[in-house]
């Protein structure tokens, strides 16, 4: 499966950032390379289900979309206003989850569903409500942990034990939920009728890099985004990523 072409190192990548806001601008930088040609046309109706305090939503919405953020939690929502507020544009949050969007059958163009399948309960049928809110031709944003990625971590920290525990599970672990695998997340994808059209890994070395390297080297957050672009689409360098992006489309038009 070809991947989302590699696009220039985007975000937000300043000297003053957090390691943490660092990560999340590695993230949202090769999420967004993948995403935006398919925001080019406007104005489509986008549902970012979980979709927090709405970064992503507020940024789509500024391309002149109709975005609604559908989200459990007010005081997501409530910032989400200011978010939106701030910048200008108008996007709509609702407090649901995403049983809710069985109320929009075959209403969306876009739906994004990023962090939010590994606390969903039961994986299958999540997919196949996404898949239900999609117009035909429409296209799902699917963001997920990795599982390789979190044994990787685990082994490297000497939690040897939680490593191997780790390494075929498909329970939930803590707050962080279920982590799948690409083979997992493509089967889900196939089994809700859509066709997956791209693949990527985000976050390769992002978690492996020490913050330290980052808060004292002079340009390295850049120099990481360019090579996180570069890797992204690299099926050598997946397993490391410690989420999993994948496209994908509900048939017809
Ligand atoms: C890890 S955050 C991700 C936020 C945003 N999508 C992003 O990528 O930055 C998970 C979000 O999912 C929401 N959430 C939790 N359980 C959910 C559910 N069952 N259905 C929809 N959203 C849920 C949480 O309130 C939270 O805003």
């Amino acid at each position: 499966m070809p991947g989302p072409a590699p696009g220039p190192a985007s975000g937000p990548a300043s000297g003053s950032e957090r390691p943490s806001d660092r990560r999340g601008a590695v993230r949202t930088g090769v999420v967004w390379a993948a995403l935006q040609p398919l925001v080019t046309t406007a104005p489509l109706d986008v549902v970012d289900i979980g979709g927090g305090t709405g970064g992503l939503a507020v940024r789509i919405a500024a391309l002149g979309h109709r975005v609604t953020v559908i989200d459990p939690s007010p005081d997501a929502l409530a910032a989400l206003d200011r978010r939106a507020r701030d910048a200008g544009v108008a996007v709509a949050g609702e407090q649901g989850d995403l049983a809710s969007l069985a109320d929009r059958t075959a209403s969306a163009d876009l739906v994004l569903c990023h962090g939010v399948l590994e606390v969903a309960g039961d994986p299958a049928q999540a997919l196949a409500v996404l898949a239900g809110s999609l117009r035909a031709g429409g296209a799902l944003s699917l963001l997920v942990a990795q599982r390789h990625a979190a044994v990787i971590a685990r082994a490297m920290a000497g939690h040897f034990g939680q490593a191997l525990a780790l390494l075929d599970s498909t329970a939930p672990t803590g707050r962080a939920g279920v982590r799948f695998t690409a083979a997992e997340l493509e089967e889900l994808v196939a089994g809700a009728g859509l066709d997956a059209i791209a693949l990527q890994g985000v976050r390769v070395f992002a978690d492996l890099v020490p913050g330290s390297l980052l808060d004292l080297e002079p340009g390295a957050t850049a120099a990481l985004l360019e090579l996180e672009h570069a890797v992204a689409t690299r099926p050598e360098y997946r397993p490391l990523a410690a989420q999993l992006h994948l496209l994908a489309r509900r048939r017809g038009r």
